[in-house]
């Protein structure tokens, strides 16, 4: 084993076009580079298996001895589809997972978790593989237990830039005109995004000429808002998240929660604000003035918000 004994992965938040992205619309996300997933390798007995120990209540520990009997686990498909494609047998070794970011709130923890495993163990099996492999195989293991993902989670968290995502598309990086200010506030809520993105599928499937519309709606929001960053309007962009926003509500994605922290960021002179991922609870983002940022989240928090984090985009 090397020297390095922690891989890490970050949260992620997606700033415009979630749900219209596992469409085919395009949409843009950051990496949260603060709040991490941390897999920490500790070496283990000779036939004891490879260990997976996590602080995640959802995912306890899971001991691997053989493949046959955990393959339902999603750590045991990660770990299976990275040893088949090194052609490595199974280590003796124990990973112990620690997640900083919250569960089922739209910041991307369960891509996380997966990525810092993926490379917890390319540390143990002394290899290396591009970024464009993680993701492939970060994203295969979030298909067969996250539904229909776009992709956008995975390729944010993986290569930790700032995208422009259109899904099967190549990953393209965002251009920053000037740093931005973004404040991240929890409704303390944990919402499922498989049930939202199957809930919204069926909207779909009722009238699909009328939710396409939004999607494309969607779209074209998304498009606009790069525009804005590549040239840091961020007034603009502020405009085109609350654009966003009331789309979002239509396709039934908001709750209480979240349209009264967005409600209460606007009202304390966020530039605009909205919510991230899944929705239905979660988190809600705000882009603010620096010098404002203070002041929005101390409101948020007043407001009842869980925790609120602050990032800068550059
Ligand atoms: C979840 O972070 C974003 C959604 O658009 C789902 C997806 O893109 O897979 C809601």
């Amino acid at each position: 084993m090397t020297m390095k004994s922690i891989a890490t992965a970050p949260a992620k938040i997606i700033l415009l076009g979630e749900h219209a992205v596992v469409y085919g619309q395009p949409s843009i996300a950051v990496p949260l580079l603060s709040l991490r997933v941390y897999a920490k390798v500790v070496p283990a007995p000779q036939g004891s298996g490879l260990c997976i120990v996590s602080n995640d209540i959802d995912n306890p520990e899971l001991i691997i001895t053989s493949f046959n009997q955990s393959s339902t686990h999603s750590f045991a498909t990660a770990a299976h589809l990275l040893l088949d494609y090194l052609g490595k047998s199974l280590p003796d070794v124990k990973i112990v997972l620690r997640s900083d970011i919250p569960v089922a709130s739209g910041l991307g923890s369960g891509a996380a978790v997966i990525t810092a495993l993926i490379r917890g163990l390319l540390i143990v099996l002394g290899a290396s593989l591009s970024d464009d492999i993680v993701n492939s195989f970060v994203y295969e293991t979030e298909k067969l237990f996250h539904g229909t993902p776009s992709g956008i989670d995975n390729t944010v968290i993986v290569y930790e830039e700032p995208v422009y995502f259109v899904r099967g598309h190549p990953i393209e990086r965002l251009e920053i005109g000037r740093p931005f200010t973004l404040l991240i506030a929890d409704t303390g809520i944990s919402a499922s995004t498989k049930k939202a993105v199957s809930d919204v599928r069926r909207l779909y499937d009722v009238n699909p000429p009328s939710i396409e519309g939004l999607f494309n709606s969607i779209g074209a929001l998304v498009n606009a808002g790069r525009k804005a960053i590549e040239v840091g309007d961020y007034q603009s962009l502020g405009s085109i998240m609350n654009e966003n926003q009331i789309i979002l509500r239509n396709l039934t994605v908001s709750s209480a929660e979240l349209d009264k922290l967005v409600q209460v960021a606007r009202d304390a002179g966020a530039l605009g604000a909205k919510l991230s991922g899944g929705g239905r609870g979660g988190n809600m983002i705000a882009v603010v003035e620096p010098e404002n940022a203070v002041l929005v989240k101390s409101d948020l928090l007043d407001a009842g918000a869980s925790h609120v984090y602050q990032t800068v985009v550059s």
